[in-house]
């Protein structure tokens, strides 16, 4: 029997090119990459230093714009957009967790969590809410403030206010860029279980073949193109792939 199974892109870009600067010393940080993100999975973006990650991530989230080539968040092209669209859009429909947590130090953890529905005006799905605090794991610490909570409990904070809104997908950059091994290993796991129990769509960017391990799929940059996507990876298949990267010594 064959299943076929179709999955919706929460994101995509297509033909992506993004030139910084101009003359002599433009930089071409993406050379035409096409990819999509599917709904409901978790996606890895990996690749050397300087190989468009970040660019790209930042391109497919509105961030920032591409110099040629589309890119969408669900059936929406952002380059449609004027400039309060685009801010309406990446503060309703788009989660973001950056390296640094980027928490409110005056704010508790609770206040922290719904700081965007607050901004926005959303009173929110409490519901929703109140369970995504149960899978990040910080009931007992929602009066708490940012400084008494250690880096990985930071990092759970950032990641349940970037779910908050129910957003189309979260995207991360370097979410464990830095915390230690273990507390970091914890975010990663909060991750994948977010967009194995509740569907939601998850695009992160790491150099780090373990964190990468805990997505559903990996996709490889290298100068600025798409070379590779991987299935279902492992530290040491993701690790092996990237040796494939590094320049001959
Ligand atoms: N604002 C900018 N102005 C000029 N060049 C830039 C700018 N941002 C990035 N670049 C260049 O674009 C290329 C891709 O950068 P990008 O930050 O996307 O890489 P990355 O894969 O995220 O790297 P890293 O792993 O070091 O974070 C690099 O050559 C970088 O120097
Ligand atoms: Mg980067």
């Amino acid at each position: 029997m064959t299943t076929t199974t179709v999955t919706r892109a929460a994101a995509r870009v297509v033909d992506a090119v993004k030139v910084y600067g101009g003359g002599d010393t433009a930089v071409r940080a993406l050379d035409g990459v096409s990819v999509d993100f599917p709904a409901g999975r978790f996606t890895a973006i990996m690749g050397p230093s300087g190989s468009g990650k970040s660019t790209l991530m930042h391109c497919a989230a509105g961030l920032d714009t591409l110099t040629s080539g589309t890119a969408r968040i669900g059936d929406t092209d952002l380059s449609t957009l004027d400039d309060r669209r685009l801010t309406l859009l990446r503060r309703d429909r788009v989660g973001f967790v950056f390296q640094a947590f980027n928490l409110v130090p005056t704010l508790t953890v609770a206040e922290n969590i719904t700081l965007p529905l607050d901004l926005a005006g959303r009173r929110g799905d409490t519901e929703w809410v109140d369970a995504l605090i149960d899978v990040v794991g910080l009931r007992d610490r929602l009066h708490h403030r940012p400084a008494e909570l250690s880096g990985g409990q930071q990092q759970r904070v950032a990641v349940a206010r970037a779910f908050a809104g129910r957003p189309d997908v979260v995207f991360a950059d370097e979410p464990t860029g830095n915390l230690d091994s273990r507390s970091g290993g914890e975010v990663l796991g909060l991750l994948g279980r977010t967009v194995r129990q509740t569907g939601r769509t998850v695009v992160m960017v790491t150099h780090d073949p373990v964190a990468a391990a805990h997505a559903d799929e990996v996709v490889f940059l290298a100068d600025g193109r798409l070379v590779d996507r991987m299935d279902a990876p492992s530290a040491d298949k993701v690790l092996d792939r990237m040796k494939a990267f590094e320049v001959p010594s």
